[in-house]
């Protein structure tokens, strides 16, 4: 008779369950494992042959099929390592056929037994628990991940032994997910920043309605400083939101062992030498790239212009969509990529334009230089700031800055007025507004639209550009809790685009 066992598959960031039947019969000695498996699979062979021996049972002289349905599916990976190994267990009576269907198991074996942590786990739970499958046996490693979902039991265990020993004797409870203070105490804050006053109220401005945002400014003028503190301005991940990025991260395999749910936003930071495929995503495995990981958080692009043109030009697709999606001959994943994208530059080649410092560049090297960032990216940006060098007096005069606390409070009522305002709208922040809602949310009163005229006028602005101020406009607005755009906010939020269009463009 042949046993079967639930196990499960993952592609992009869905799970898949998968079953596990293992047959055996007398004949010649041989052990195959048929359905789809990809070589990862296929070295399962050798480790579960070892560590059922090394666990102290027999492995069974005869024909062994394994088979992994349903067949169609492409499947990776080292977690039906357990599974076989407990199919065969079971089908030569080493351990009673226990009622094992409302169970699904995975992990990965070593060649002593143990069980190592694997990646997927959270997908896989809750494609697990969507087909009311309610327990669930992982590796000790995975623990905290399997049980961050509620209303499931999570055993988890250290090697195939245990395993074999709860599956008799069914005597353990499952496993209690421990939620872990993750702030440290030296953890950055915008307190350590001193001065630079319009640039920090720039960035509390962005993180209030997600928008993208560019720092420009002189070399040591502290913009690394300041983006990398960024989110600790910003709330804390709605449930949902923490299991879209938990799941990101557990697809990767970068969950650490006591990470249960991240519900903190992301930060990451590619450098500029990065390729494609590490910011987008793909690879042989169809793994998430850095514009995934930085989903419902910050995405950090440093020194931009350093950035190769036509990996800049890969950004622009996702951007717009917020999601990406890979193609490849075995299957087609979508990731998902919301993120606020916070930039950095030096304004010119010697990086000292528009400071403190004298600048020896040629008007025509400057403007060449800030070219680089036209197209895809410029029209991509709210916020244009500039960040000066502080002077000694500056910082011998400068008291301590606002704690990251203080203002994240400000940044979570503005999100929730946001919230509230766009609850039918389906979205969630003033950034992602269309003209249609513009119209809608933005209306200007008799002073702002002289006031919005004439700038436009001036700079010669396009159609783009005067979206981004009106957008920026609102969440002002949404800060000093005002239904209403006031010539104050307009203006504030004219700012932040006009230096560009004065010393730029
Ligand atoms: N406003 C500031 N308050 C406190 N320290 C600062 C400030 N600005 C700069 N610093 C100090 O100077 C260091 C250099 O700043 P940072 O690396 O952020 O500059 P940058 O603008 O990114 O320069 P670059 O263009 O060379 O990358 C910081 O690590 C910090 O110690
Ligand atoms: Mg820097
Ligand atoms: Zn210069």
């Amino acid at each position: 008779m042949a046993v079967k066992l639930n196990t499960a598959s993952f592609l992009g960031v869905e799970g898949n369950i998968v079953s596990v039947e293992v047959d055996i019969e007398r004949g010649l000695p041989c052990f195959n494992i048929v359905g789809l498996a990809d070589t990862s699979v296929k070295e399962s062979k050798e480790r579960v042959k070892a560590s059922i021996i090394n666990s102290g049972f027999e492995f069974p002289v005869k024909k062994i099929i394994v088979n992994l349905a349903p067949a169609d599916m492409r499947k990776v990976g080292s977690l039906f390592d357990l599974p076989i190994a407990l199919g065969i267990l079971m089908a030569t009576n080493q351990i009673n056929f226990a009622d094992c269907r409302n169970f699904l198991i995975m992990g990965e074996l070593s060649l002593s037994g143990e069980l190592n942590k694997v990646r997927g786990v959270l997908p896989i739970t809750i494609e697990g628990m969507k087909n009311n499958i309610k327990n669930f046996i992982v590796p000790i490693g995975n623990a905290e991940e399997c049980s961050a979902i509620n209303k499931i039991n999570c055993y988890a265990f250290n090697n195939l032994k245990e395993v074999v020993y709860f599956i008799k004797y069914r005597d353990l409870v499952p496993f209690n997910h421990k939620t872990i203070n993750v702030e440290s105490k030296n953890a950055l804050d915008f307190s350590d920043i001193l001065g630079q006053e319009s640039c920090k109220r720039a960035l509390e401005v962005a993180a209030a309605g997600n928008h993208n945002i560019l720092m420009i400014g002189p070399p040591g003028s502290g913009k690394t400083m300041m983006a990398k503190r960024i989110p600790t301005i910003l709330p804390n991940l709605s449930y949902e939101d923490a299991l879209e990025v938990t799941k990101i991260y557990s697809v990767t395999g970068s969950l650490n062992k006591n990470e249960g749910l991240i519900t903190r936003p992301p930060f990451r930071n590619p450098h500029h030498t990065s390729t494609t495929a590490s910011l987008i995503g793909g690879g042989k495995n169809l793994m998430p790239g850095e514009i995934s990981l930085a989903h419902n958080g910050v995405l950090f692009l440093d020194e931009i212009l350093e950035f190769k043109k036509n990996v800049l030009e890969t950004l622009r697709q996702p951007l717009e969509e917020k999601k990406i999606t890979i193609n490849r001959a075995y299957g087609r994943v979508t990731f998902p990529c919301n993120f606020m994208t916070v930039l950095a530059t030096n304004p010119c080649p010697c990086g000292n334009f528009a400071s403190k410092k004298e600048c020896n560049c040629t008007d025509f090297q400057r403007k060449r230089y800030i070219s680089k960032l036209s197209g895809p990216i410029l029209d991509r940006i709210d916020l244009f700031t500039f960040v000066n060098s502080l002077d000694f007096k500056d910082i011998e005069n400068c008291s301590r800055g606002e704690p990251s606390k203080n203002i994240k409070s400000r940044v979570e009522k503005a999100r929730r007025i946001q919230k509230q305002r766009f609850k039918n709208e389906g979205i969630h922040y003033n950034s992602e507004m269309s003209s249609k809602l513009i119209r809608k949310y933005c209306n200007l009163d008799e002073r702002c639209l002289l006031l919005i005229k004439s700038i436009y006028i001036k700079y010669n602005l396009t159609t783009r550009a005067y979206s981004r101020i009106l957008k920026v406009a609102r969440t002002i607005a949404d800060l000093n809790n005002s239904k209403k755009i006031q010539e104050s906010h307009l203006a504030e939020a004219l700012h932040y685009r006009k230096f560009l269009d004065e010393k730029f463009l």
